[in-house]
């Protein structure tokens, strides 16, 4: 038996589970882990150790990123517990190991927090890293993980959604090597949950205080509450030329960046106002509040309207940013233009040579498979590999890892690189503050001379949010019917080259991932992609995103929607969309 709980075996923690705990539990751990690593060594045993029992929920598969919930969902009872301890149950053996923790300081994180740090000690976490206030922006708790070597990180947030008592949460595990953990362990958490019987939390604790860095001991687990800024920012400044950002600011250079009330606020003050020198108060909306002031911290012209407002004003700054709600997005803007993530993720490519990280060696790029193919000619032009994934952060780990890419980019306000395994907003904002700083142009002429060179890529993004979630699976599927039978096909001008359900194999590690979205290519290059949201909470988000590219000098700078105005009227026909739905207007375009 012990041979078995060595081998740390599903079986073998199943029994444990079922017929030792909470007796013997001690006496194994005694006999399996070498004392310096046992959490419990020279100490009383942990009397407080509780098991308790639970029954599964059966809505716990994580989706694009993480479990995401209302609040309320999150608060009933064991949820929470349940989806952790399935985590603890699915990740290998982490027994004395590091975990990473913290979040994007949303309404419940705190009470999660310490929830999470008692199951950590209690299922034999050796040390756990926590951010101070239980904060952590995504690409910090990347960061802090790869820096320290953790065994892996848990996140606690629901990206850009709102925050509040009435809005959601989030929850999700990252590996090792700081990246979102692949479907494989996702899978795994998810089956763990379903057939969950008892989690393990420390009874009569006190709270942990994390208002500010101290280590303290959790039963035998140490607990080191950090500064959630400065690994990050150093991190920035090994990566980018400091100094000639600094004499921009210096310069007369003006920015506006939008924080949203959410967790960037505190990294961005640091990093653009007390290091690089930008004016006091160019960070805009900078105190993170636990509802993000009733806003939607998603960094779009829609919902970062403030700063959209300034930036196509008379009062533009050089230069405007926003960011999300747990810090990895961004959105790029110009004094009087709007820069589409996707044109970001291919102008940072062709300039990544200016940049001190990436001057010597850029592997391939790599794009979700909705985003524009802006990226895709910047690649052939530099004979770089370019990589098309799913959608979602989590497809890039491989790649990063096996060193084929550096750069990755998601329509979605997604840009990173192979410094982390998780899109980095603020790193985006100083990739594009070090270009300029080296250019000495404006974002407008920058943006020109790119389309001149490589044509546009005329590009947008329609959602229709809370739909019903049947009518939204039967659009998916009749079109999954219909494009079986559409190559070669004439539609309005155009010719169909290629249609599909878009379905990825991982050169790395082979795994097949199908069924991530319905792709209409045509001959001139222009394409349409129909998929629905994995991030949504209420009902389904069916998003639709159009594509055309441009190469006449004359045409790039027509109106996107007018530009796209074909696709779009065919997208509506070809999925019946009213008709099924009952929306004659998407919730959101971007
Ligand atoms: C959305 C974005 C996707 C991103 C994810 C997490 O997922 O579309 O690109 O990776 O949020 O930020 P979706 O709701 O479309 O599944
Ligand atoms: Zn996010």
């Amino acid at each position: 038996m012990i041979e078995k709980v060595g081998l740390n075996s599903a079986i073998s923690r199943l029994f444990i589970r079922k017929f030792l705990y909470p007796v013997r539990i001690l006496a194994i751990n005694q006999l399996l882990y070498p004392s310096n690593l046992y959490p419990y060594s020279d100490k009383e045993p942990p009397m407080t150790l509780k098991t308790v029992a639970t029954t599964p929920y059966d809505d716990q598969k994580p989706g694009t990123s993480g479990l995401r919930k209302k609040v309320s969902h999150f608060q009933q009872p064991n949820y929470l517990e349940n989806f952790v301890q399935a985590i603890f149950d699915s990740i290998g053996d982490y027994q004395g190991q590091t975990l990473v923790l913290g979040g994007d300081g949303r309404y419940f994180n705190l009470q999660a927090i310490q929830i999470i740090l008692k199951m950590a000690a209690a299922n034999g976490f050796g040390k756990v890293l926590v951010g101070q206030n239980g904060i952590f922006s995504t690409p910090a708790a990347s960061v802090v993980i790869r820096k320290y070597q953790a065994f892996g990180g848990i996140i606690l947030s629901a990206s850009h959604n709102p925050g509040g008592p009435d809005e959601d949460f989030g929850i999700k595990y990252n590996t090792g090597n700081g990246s979102p953990a692949p479907e494989k362990i996702t899978d795994t958490i998810y089956a763990h949950s379903q057939v969950i019987e008892q989690y393990k939390i420390m009874e009569n604790t006190a709270d942990i205080d994390l208002s500010q860095p101290a280590t303290f001991d959790l039963e035998g687990m140490q607990i080191q509450v950090m500064d959630a800024v400065a690994d990050y920012a150093q991190l920035m400044a090994d990566l980018f030329d400091f100094d000639a950002i600094k004499s921009l600011f210096s310069n007369g250079f003006s920015l506006c960046f939008d924080a949203m009330h959410a967790v960037t606020g505190p990294y961005a003050v640091e990093i653009l106002e007390n290091q690089l020198g930008a004016a006091r108060g160019s960070v805009i909306n900078g105190i993170p509040k636990t509802d993000f002031d009733g806003g939607h911290p998603d960094p779009n012209l829609v919902h970062a309207h403030e700063l959209a407002e300034l930036m196509f004003s008379e009062n533009a700054p050089d230069f405007g940013a926003a960011s999300d709600g747990d810090g990895d997005r961004n959105m790029i803007v110009g004094n009087n233009i709007f820069v589409t993530p996707s044109d970001s993720l291919a102008i940072l490519t062709a300039n990544a040579h200016l940049i001190p990280a990436y001057k010597d060696k850029l592997y391939g790029v790599a794009r979700s498979m909705p985003t524009s193919q802006a990226a895709d000619m910047v690649a052939k032009k530099m004979g770089l590999d370019c990589y098309e994934t799913p959608t979602g952060w989590k497809f890039f780990g491989n790649l990063m890892d096996a060193d084929k890419v550096t750069l990755c980019g998601e329509e979605s306000f997604g840009t990173g690189s192979n410094h982390i395994r998780e899109k980095d907003g603020l790193w985006a904002v100083l990739f594009w503050l070090n270009i300029l700083a080296v250019r000495q142009q404006s974002v407008a002429d920058i943006v020109d001379e790119h389309w001149l060179e490589y044509g546009r890529n005329y590009y947008s993004r329609h959602d229709y949010e809370a739909v019903d979630s049947d009518s939204a699976n039967q659009l998916m599927s009749l079109l999954r019917d219909k494009v079986t039978t559409l190559s070669g096909s004439t539609l309005g001008s155009l010719t169909v080259s290629y249609s599909d359900d878009f379905c990825y194999t991982d050169p790395v590690d082979q795994s097949i991932s199908e069924h991530q979205g319905i792709h209409i290519g045509f001959t001139d290059g222009s394409r349409m992609v129909f998929r629905l949201s994995g991030t949504g909470t209420s009902g389904a988000t069916i998003r639709i995103y159009y594509e055309s590219h441009e190469t006449r000098p004359d045409n790039m700078h027509q109106d996107t929607q007018e530009a796209l105005q074909e696709l779009i009227q065919l997208s509506l026909s070809l999925s019946q969309l009213q008709e099924l739905t009952g929306r004659s207007e998407p919730t959101v375009i971007t």
